[in-house]
């Protein structure tokens, strides 16, 4: 992977555009629904959410509700419900994973410690089932727990296979679908939902969204390994000394010889906060090719989300948020952040 991250000039105005609207919004409604709250409570969501992240969630669902016909106030709105959702996954995940860096900056769980971690995490879970339920009905908030729900069974799965060289690929994705995967597909489905879409178009998004909701997690964990911290705002190598064991290993041990697995047995046993092991681990992978192969799975991955915009006709007025969400499925490939 070349070190630059490749977004398109259009849909890069259209996500700066999106991300400024988002975080107006966020303010408003923070304003309103803090008033009187705990400084501390303040002062920690507004660490955890203005600090530069990538807002991906909230431009999936304005390009989805504007690709079936809709775009006004209520939509940032609901856009902002993902973006806290996101946020709260991430500070518990960091309690999960003992990450000290998000971000760019110290992780909320480093910074205010554990409780104020996960006591913010669930005000803004809270938060943002208040504002699905109010703009989408029982029918949004469906979604939306069900994906939640789906998550923490991904998370729960993952911790089973922590260390398990034996994982299979298929138990892999099963993870990475219910613990990445279906949130970004809700941010789709509910976008097309809040429009009125048909149920086709619905399904399309949500397919797109499956998609490259796991091709954004095999990139993230290519990103663990070869990402540069600078960019990502996370530190590398932080999924090998968790354990987990992602898709360049799955695919290095489906080629290692005996000898080889042996190896890659006894550094996973090992003291994974060692830089040498990381770093034999790292050229072992490399040696089998694991971070190519795991690359062009997640190009398969896109493929796939594209092919499910196939329904949305060249004719249709709405073509250009098609166009833009396509352009999105390609960052996501080359996204170095
Ligand atoms: C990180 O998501 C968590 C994953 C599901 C891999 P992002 O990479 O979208 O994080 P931010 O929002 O830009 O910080
Ligand atoms: C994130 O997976 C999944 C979530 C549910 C947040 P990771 O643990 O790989 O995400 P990062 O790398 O910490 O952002
Ligand atoms: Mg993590
Ligand atoms: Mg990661």
């Amino acid at each position: 992977m070349d070190t630059e991250t490749k977004q398109p000039q259009e849909l890069r105005i259209v996500a700066a555009t999106v991300a400024t609207q988002i975080e107006t919004v966020m303010r408003a409604d923070l304003e309103v629904a803090l008033a009187g709250c705990d400084p501390l409570l303040i002062e920690v969501l507004q660490y955890s959410l203005f600090n530069g992240g990538k807002r991906i969630r909230p431009l999936l669902t304005v390009l989805c509700s504007r690709c079936c016909g809709r775009d006004d106030d209520a939509l940032y709105l609901l856009a902002t419900a993902f973006e806290y959702l996101h946020v709260a996954t991430l500070m518990h995940d960091d309690v999960i994973d003992r990450a000290e860096q998000r971000r760019g900056q110290a992780s909320v769980t480093a910074r205010y410690g554990i409780a104020a971690a996960i006591l913010a995490g669930d005000w803004l879970h809270a938060r943002s089932m208040h504002l699905i339920g109010r703009l989408t009905g029982a029918e949004g908030l469906e979604i939306f727990c069900q994906a939640t729900a789906s998550m923490v069974n991904g998370e729960f799965e993952q911790l089973r296979y922590v260390g398990d060289t034996n994982t299979e690929e298929r138990h892999y994705f099963a993870v990475i679908r219910q613990k990445t995967g279906n949130l970004i597909a809700s941010t789709c489905a509910i976008g097309a939902l809040f429009a009125g879409a048909e149920p086709a178009q619905q399904h399309a998004l949500a397919t797109y969204g499956d998609n490259i909701g796991a091709a954004f997690q095999v990139v993230d964990d290519l990103l663990d390994f070869l990402g540069d911290t600078g960019a990502t705002g996370k530190k590398t190598g932080n999924d090998f000394i968790e354990g987990k064991i992602t898709l360049p290993l799955l695919h290095a041990l489906s080629r290692a010889d005996t000898g080889t697995r042996q190896t890659i047995e006894a550094l996973m046993r090992g003291d994974r906060t060692q830089p040498e092991a990381y770093a034999h681990l790292y050229a072992l992978i490399d040696r089998l090719d694991g971070f190519n192969t795991a690359e062009q799975t997640a190009r398969q991955l896109v493929d796939t989300a594209l092919d499910a915009l196939a329904i949305f006709s060249a004719s249709d007025q709405e073509r250009e948020h098609v166009a833009l969400l396509k352009e999105l499925a390609c960052y996501i490939l080359a996204r170095k952040k």
